[in-house]
């Protein structure tokens, strides 16, 4: 069974980027194979990683309910899917991806859905890791609790609404238990250390019911790629972004 890390937080503080730097680094310390999915409707992972956007499985899940008891080559329902998932995989040289595509739509069955969960859990039982960017917000993460993750990464930027925002978030995961085994709170697009941050920031940062695990800093480079359209994995090994989550990675027990 491999290692499932996940990345949520609000929209815009950096998830798919930071997404993607932790696909570079697991990749470029060797570890295969590696399964990344883009659990976001709006998705645009596959763009930060330079691959092609595959069929997703909502798709899938939809064509499947429209052949209705007309499923082809005799095969069960469930084996079905599961194949078609299969197919939907788009494999690299250093990784596989899956888009989810949309959540259930209107006329979406349970068993479907639940039929999908199973498939899902199948499939990433096959990678050593599996790294899964979150759509914004995290209210749905109270939904997915039969999910088995072993480190969330919930990312805030350092500014005092988003830490109030994000400190009362962090209290509801924890009541919800759940198999979100290890969380880590990582500020993004953190200009300077924490001491030299306005004195509003450093009380909001004290109040929250732990404290940061990381700090990204603002990245130039990373921007400048963005706007070149350029694949965040082709970041230098040197970029403050890329060395802060590879640093990360190291705290946590990933690398060592
Ligand atoms: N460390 C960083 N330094 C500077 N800019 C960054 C950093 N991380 C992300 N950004 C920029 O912030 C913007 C949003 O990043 P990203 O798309 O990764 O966020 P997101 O949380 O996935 O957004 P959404 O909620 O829309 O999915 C992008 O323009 C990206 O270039
Ligand atoms: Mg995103």
């Amino acid at each position: 069974m491999g290692t499932t890390l996940a990345v949520a937080g609000k929209g815009g503080v950096g998830k798919t980027s930071i997404t993607a730097l932790l696909l570079k680094a697991l990749m470029e310390a060797g570890k295969k194979p590696l399964l990344a999915i883009d659990a976001d409707s709006n998705s645009n992972l596959h763009e930060v990683l330079g691959i092609r956007q595959p069929r997703s499985v909502g798709c899938v899940r939809e064509d499947t309910r429209k052949l209705g008891d007309n499923i082809p080559g005799g095969m069960t329902r469930d084996r079905f899917m599961e194949y078609q998932i299969q197919a939907s995989l788009e494999e690299t040289k250093t990784l596989d991806f899956l888009s989810m595509g949309r959540p259930e739509g209107p006329g979406c069955y349970c068993m479907a859905n639940n039929i999908l969960r199973e498939v899902i859990s199948k499939l990433t039982s096959n990678y050593s890791f599996v790294v899964i960017d979150n759509e914004a917000g995290l209210e749905h993460l109270s939904r997915r609790t039969e999910e088995e993750v072993d480190h969330l990464f919930i990312i805030s930027d350092p500014a005092p609404r988003s830490l109030r925002t994000i400190g009362r978030i962090l209290e509801l995961i924890d009541e919800l238990g759940g198999r979100i085994h290890n969380k880590h709170l990582i500020l993004s697009r953190v200009q300077g250390a924490v001491e030299d941050m306005p004195e509003g920031t450093r009380k909001e940062i004290n109040r929250l019911p732990y404290a940061p695990e990381g700090l990204i800093p603002y990245d130039e480079t990373l921007v400048e790629l963005d706007l070149q359209g350029k694949p965040l994995v082709e970041i230098s090994s040197e970029a403050p972004s890329y060395v802060a989550v590879k640093e990360i990675l190291q705290k946590i027990g990933i690398f060592n």
